[in-house]
């Protein structure tokens, strides 16, 4: 038996249609959404380890499309989602269709 616990989880799509759903974006990129910390395990530095651990993962070892960025959007209240976004490099790059989400783009390609 594993003594490894699951403490979090994140979607990644590879989006490589309708790619003017984001202005300005003509190339594919990678989507990340339901990104979370067990609430018991929140404030620890999870979210931010996890969070560095998949940007390299997704620029270097298993890319499954060639992305220039990733996409994801948060609530403007979401104090703690916006700084451990852009404390991670993603820039604020408008807000979501409904206008209810901030919606943040962290660039991959140099
Ligand atoms: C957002 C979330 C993933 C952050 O994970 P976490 O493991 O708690 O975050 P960390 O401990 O790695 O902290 C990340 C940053 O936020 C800060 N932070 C963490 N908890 C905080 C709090 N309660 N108040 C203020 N700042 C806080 C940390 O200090 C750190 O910033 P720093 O690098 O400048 O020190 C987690 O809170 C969560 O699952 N929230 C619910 C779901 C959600 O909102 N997801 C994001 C939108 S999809």
């Amino acid at each position: 038996m594993s003594d490894e616990e699951a403490v979090g989880f994140a979607m990644v799509e590879c989006r490589t249609t309708d790619l003017d759903e984001y202005e300005g974006n003509d190339k594919p990129f990678y989507y990340l959404s339901n990104y979370m910390i067990d609430k018991n395990q929140q404030g620890k530095g999870l979210g931010k380890t996890a969070l560095t651990e998949l940007i390299n993962y997704l620029r270097n070892d298993k890319p499954q499309i060639e992305a220039a960025s990733i996409f994801l959007s948060y609530e403007p209240e979401n104090a703690v989602a916006r700084k451990l976004f852009t404390g991670a490099g993603f820039v604020e790059a408008g807000e979501t269709e409904d206008g209810d989400d901030i919606v943040a783009k962290y660039a991959l390609a140099l």
